[in-house]
């Protein structure tokens, strides 16, 4: 990453590429699905280039691999230690070559030098306006708290849990009748949404990190 330091970073990507994704998640796979069919309806130039899940047989990576994508079950608790699923993943990650990590419900902390090694690269969703409620249960944690507005932070991953710079966020109204089963799926329709958004901008412009800010230039 050239000119980086740390509290700046620039964009390594040409905008004019398509984006190579790697996927990780651990469930249900909506978001990854609206990212594939971003791809597949041409909104976003990209291409899955491996679907990674912990968890073996959950939905998202039966659809992944019912698609046709590299997909790849690595179950955490067939591994000893934390480290060791993580390296596995890893030697997956290396030869997939992605320029993102999606983080698409992949409920893993990631190690340091995890992240060190793909900083600036790794991508979450979280279903609440960052820094507000991180954490599990944000939708819940939301509406317990009684906050108006919610809605979900797309981030770059850093050391610290929920908190990396910024992307895209969109807010969601909390009704009075909400519970957190309504109130998740009002998010989720929206987190659907904002992932591409990002992922969009990602492809189409350069970007510069300047202290916790992500700016980017104006698309080509
Ligand atoms: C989404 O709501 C996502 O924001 C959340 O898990 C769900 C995954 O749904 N992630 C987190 O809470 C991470 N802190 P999906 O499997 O249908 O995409």
């Amino acid at each position: 990453m050239s000119g980086e330091d740390s509290n700046s970073a620039l964009s390594t990507q040409d905008p004019a590429l398509t984006l190579r994704l790697a996927v990780l998640l651990s469930g249900r796979g909506s978001n990854f699905l609206s990212i594939h069919n971003a791809i597949t309806s041409g909104t976003l130039k990209g291409e899955i280039v491996c679907v990674i899940s912990n968890r073996p047989g959950v939905p998202g990576i039966v659809r992944a691999r019912e698609l046709g994508l590299p997909a790849h079950e690595i179950d955490h608790k067939a591994h000893p230690s934390r480290l060791d699923h993580e390296s596995e993943v890893l030697r997956v990650l290396r030869e997939a070559k992605p320029d993102y990590i999606v983080l698409a419900g992949y409920m893993r902390l990631l190690s340091s030098s995890f992240i060190d090694e793909w900083r600036h690269r790794i991508i979450n969703i979280h279903p609440s306006l960052l820094p507000a409620f991180p954490g599990v249960d944000a939708q819940k944690q939301a509406l317990d708290y009684g906050v108006k507005i919610s809605g979900c932070t797309v981030h770059f991953v850093d050391e610290n849990l929920d908190a990396g710079p910024i992307l895209v966020q969109r807010s969601v109204e909390v009704r009075g009748d909400d519970t957190a089963e309504t109130l998740s799926a009002r998010i989720l329709e929206q987190e659907h949404q904002a992932y591409v958004e990002a992922l969009v901008k990602l492809a189409e412009s350069r970007f510069r990190i300047e202290g916790r800010r992500v700016i980017f230039d104006a698309a080509r």
